[in-house]
């Protein structure tokens, strides 16, 4: 769900009506979580948690609290009545910026990164702003991807100036999970199609919007192929060094 016209962002709630996921493979994180997490109630915090489907799924499946933060209303609204038809009880979202953390008291288990793309100025300003509200023994899930080294994209990094911009903030990755496992390549074609046909009703419905909604098009249609073609998806587990 990459965008970086502005313009664009109050249209996204009608792009993206027909995504309960906007971004991270829910069951995927959920697995994650399972295999790392300590034998006790854990604290999880999903930072640009879109819609909340991957919340919603690990507050129910696990004994947590969470809290979600995104920076689109309606997505929240969507997630607070989602988690309400659930009967969820043990999370909360919030409307917010995930730049601006400090009024974070709480420290957490988990922080998940879930497809949310360069917000951070870089992935060194991320951690060390995360680092605070981390446990010691906590883990950042940065489920995103990079390129492999010495090959070149726009906005995606290569793997060895991301890991080295982790290490920066004294942060490491303990391992990866890469693949099939995580990356659900076989369902691209037909997000790609939902999202055409909304932003062609779009420019029906507001013909002065065309280049901007053509725009978005052409734009997911790049993001998607590089996905497919160029960029290794991982979810990166990252731990504080000692
Ligand atoms: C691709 S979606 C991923 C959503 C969710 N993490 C998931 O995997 O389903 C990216 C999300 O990041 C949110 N976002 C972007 N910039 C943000 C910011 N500065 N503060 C809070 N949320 C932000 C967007 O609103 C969007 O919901």
């Amino acid at each position: 769900m990459d965008c970086d016209s502005i313009e664009l962002v109050p249209y996204l709630p009608y792009i993206l009506q027909d995504f309960h996921e906007v971004g991270s493979h829910a069951e995927s994180l959920l697995r994650v979580i399972n295999e790392l997490k300590p034998d006790r109630k854990i604290n999880v915090l999903d930072l640009g948690c879109g819609k909340g489907a991957v919340l919603c799924t690990i507050a129910e499946k696990i004994d947590s609290t969470c809290l979600g933060i995104d920076a689109i209303e309606p997505f929240i609204q969507y997630a607070n009545k989602y988690k309400n038809q659930r009967n969820i009880k043990n999370c909360d979202f919030v409307v917010g910026d995930i730049r601006n953390l400090q009024d974070i008291k709480s420290s957490y288990d988990f922080i998940i990164m879930g497809s949310i793309g360069p917000i951070f100025e870089s992935y060194t300003i991320a951690m060390e702003s995360l680092k605070k509200i981390l446990q010691d023994d906590g883990y950042i899930l940065l489920d995103d991807g990079y390129m492999e080294n010495g090959k070149k994209h726009a906005v995606t990094l290569e793997k060895e100036e991301l890991f080295v911009q982790i290490n920066k903030a004294g942060m490491y990755i303990e391992r990866e999970y890469t693949g099939k496992d995580i990356c659900l390549a076989d369902e691209f074609e037909g997000q790609l199609d939902k999202i055409k046909v909304r932003c062609n009703e779009l420019i029906e419905k507001y013909p002065e919007g065309e280049i901007l909604f053509r725009k978005y098009i052409e734009k997911q249609e790049v993001e998607y192929s590089a996905l497919e073609n160029e960029i290794t998806c991982s979810t990166m587990v990252i731990r504080k060094l000692a």
